[in-house]
C-alpha cells in the first residue's frame, strides 16, 4: 500500500492559492471562504499552518465581513451563513477569534433562526438542516448559543430523524451521511446525543462501507473520499467507528491521492480538488494515520484549536 505524500499535498494546497485567476478558481470564486477553510485547515493537520502569512488572510476574511455581520464568499458577495462558519473557523485556526465583533456575527446568526427552531441559510430563507448545525457550531464556538432558542433547534433536528436512523435536509427528507452529520453534530454540540439510537444509525452508517473499501453518501451510490469524513465523524460521535474496516478505507483515501502533483480526488483516477484533499487528509486522521494532527469530529477543526477555545480561556 503507498504512502500519504504529505509533501505534495502542501505543495498543492499552496499552489491552489497562488493560481487565483485561472479558470477553475474564477468559477470558484463566490466559494473562496469555504475553499480558504479546506486548505487551512488540512495545511493545519500536516503541521505546515506556519507556511502561511497570518495577517494576510484575517485581512481578507475581515473584508468579506457584510455590514449585517455575516461573511460572504469572497470581498463584495452577498453574506450567507457557510461562509460565516469558514471565516470563524479559519479566525480560530490562527488563534484570531479577538478580532471578531461577536456581538454583530452573533446577531447575523440569530435573526436566521425561524419559528420551528429551524434555520434559514440567508435573508433568502432556504432551510436546511446543515444551517442548523452550522448556527450551532458557530455560536457555541463563539460562547453565545444563548443568542438563540437551542430547544427549538434540537427538536427541529429531532424532526428530521428517519426510520432508519438517519436524517435528512428537513423533515421527511431522504437520509443522507452529509446531512447526518450535521445532525449528529449539532446534537454532539448541544449535549443531546440522547435522540440517537446509536445501533441503529450505527448499522446505517457502517453500511455505507462498499467492496472498494471506500464509503458512499447513501445506498447504491459509487464511493467517495469526502464521505470518509461525513461517515467517520459521525460514527465517532455515536461510538461505533470501530464497526467498519479502517485498514480497507486507509488503502482507499491513498488509491485516491495524485501522488505526482498532489492532491486527492473523490475516487480513484478523478481530479483532485482542495474539498477531497480536505476531507482525504481530516478521513486519515480520525483513521490514526501516522503524522496528522488529531482533528475534532463535531467542530471539524484540530483538537489543539478546540481545546483552546474551550479550556484555555
Ligand atoms: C454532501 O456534499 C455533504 C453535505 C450535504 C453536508 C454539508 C455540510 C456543511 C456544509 C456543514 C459545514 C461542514 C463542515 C465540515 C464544517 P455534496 O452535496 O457535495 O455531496 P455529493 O458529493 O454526494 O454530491
Ligand atoms: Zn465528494
Amino acid at each position: 500500500m503507498g504512502e500519504l505524500a504529505a509533501e505534495k499535498h502542501v505543495q498543492y494546497i499552496l499552489s491552489v492559492e497562488k493560481r487565483k485567476d485561472d479558470l477553475i478558481s474564477v468559477a470558484m470564486e463566490h466559494l473562496r471562504m469555504n475553499g480558504a477553510y479546506w486548505g487551512l485547515t488540512t495545511l493545519d493537520l500536516l503541521g505546515k499552518l506556519e507556511t502561511v502569512d497570518v495577517d494576510e488572510v484575517v485581512s481578507w476574511v475581515m473584508e468579506c465581513q457584510h455590514e449585517s455581520g455575516g461573511y460572504g464568499g469572497n470581498i463584495g458577495h452577498d453574506p450567507h451563513i457557510l461562509y460565516t462558519l469558514s471565516a470563524v473557523q479559519i479566525l480560530a485556526l490562527f488563534d484570531k477569534l479577538n478580532v471578531l465583533d461577536v456581538e454583530k456575527v452573533t446577531n447575523y446568526i440569530a435573526q436566521l433562526q425561524n419559528q420551528d427552531g429551524s434555520f434559514s441559510g440567508d435573508i433568502w430563507g432556504e432551510v436546511d438542516t446543515r444551517f442548523s448545525y452550522i448556527a450551532l457550531c458557530c455560536l457555541s464556538i463563539l460562547h453565545r448559543l444563548d443568542k438563540i432558542n437551542v430547544e427549538k433547534a434540537v427538536s427541529y433536528i429531532v424532526s428530521c430523524k428517519n426510520l432508519d436512523g438517519g436524517f435528512g435536509s428537513t423533515p421527511g427528507g431522504e437520509s443522507h451521511a452529509g446531512q447526518i452529520f450535521c445532525c449528529v453534530g449539532a446534537l454532539a454540540i448541544t449535549g443531546s446525543l440522547h435522540h440517537i439510537d446509536k445501533d441503529l444509525l450505527g448499522w446505517w452508517l457502517c453500511e455505507r462501507q462498499v467492496k472498494s473499501g471506500g464509503l458512499n453518501g447513501r445506498p447504491e451510490k459509487l464511493p467517495d473520499v469526502c464521505y470518509s469524513w461525513w461517515v467517520l465523524s459521525s460514527l465517532i460521535m455515536i461510538d461505533r467507528v470501530h464497526w467498519i474496516n479502517k485498514e480497507k478505507l486507509v488503502k482507499f483515501i491513498l488509491d485516491c491521492q495524485d501522488t505526482e502533483n498532489g492532491g486527492i480526488s473523490d475516487r480513484p483516477d478523478d481530479a483532485v480538488d482542495v474539498y477531497h484533499t480536505y476531507f482525504g487528509v481530516a478521513g486519515l486522521s480520525h483513521l490514526e494515520y501516522p503524522g496528522l494532527k488529531a482533528i475534532d469530529p463535531a467542530y471539524a477543526l484540530p483538537v489543539d484549536v478546540v481545546n483552546r477555545i474551550f479550556f484555555a480561556r
